[in-house]
């Protein structure tokens, strides 16, 4: 499996994978319109070009992704998903760890968000050295558990 930057021409088999991976988040809440779902080709498209974007690849099938929106000292992630036949084959858990290689020197903390029913997923944030740091809602009402990782100390 490789890891690499997504590039524009990613973006098509990304939405791909993305919405297959969320229906499962789908199911679980009851929404089909989960931001992840929402997003459109156009959507991903900005993220590629705005945001550092990973995919993972299996020898040329794009089989997961993740993404950081930089601001500042804080990179917040988002996205992570796996295509849903090649799940618990530890993609995602080196998709994370990829992302804090590709975080820029300055970034010193990455915030992540993830569902609160999500059990597992949080839990798994926490063996890759997520705290939890709040909590809250999105604008559809789903309940949200607030993540972070310092990555780097102040100086
Ligand atoms: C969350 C998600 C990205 C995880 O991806 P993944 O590739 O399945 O994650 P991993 O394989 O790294 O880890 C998942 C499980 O497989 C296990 N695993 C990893 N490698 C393994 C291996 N070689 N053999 C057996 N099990 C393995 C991990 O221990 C983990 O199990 P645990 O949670 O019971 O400890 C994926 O389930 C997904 O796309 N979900 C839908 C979207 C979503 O919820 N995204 C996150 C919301 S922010």
């Amino acid at each position: 499996m490789l890891i690499r930057r997504a590039l524009d021409g990613d973006a098509g088999e990304l939405l791909t994978v993305q919405r297959a991976a969320f229906v499962a988040e789908a199911q679980r809440y009851g929404d089909p319109f989960l931001p992840p779902l929402r997003e459109d080709l156009d959507g991903v498209r900005a993220a590629i070009a705005s945001q550092v974007v990973l995919v993972a690849l299996e020898a040329t099938r794009l089989v997961g992704s993740v993404r950081v929106r930089l601001d500042g000292r804080v990179g917040h992630v988002g996205r992570l998903a796996v295509a849903p036949d090649r799940q618990r084959l530890g993609i995602g858990t080196r998709l994370l760890a990829a992302v804090e290689e590709a975080a820029p020197q300055e970034v010193r903390e990455l915030r992540l968000f993830t569902g609160a029913d999500s059990a597992e997923t949080v839990t798994r944030y926490g063996r890759a050295g997520y705290v939890r740091t709040g909590q809250g809602e999105d604008d559809r009402g789903v309940r949200l558990v607030h993540l972070a990782k310092v990555l780097r100390p102040p100086a």
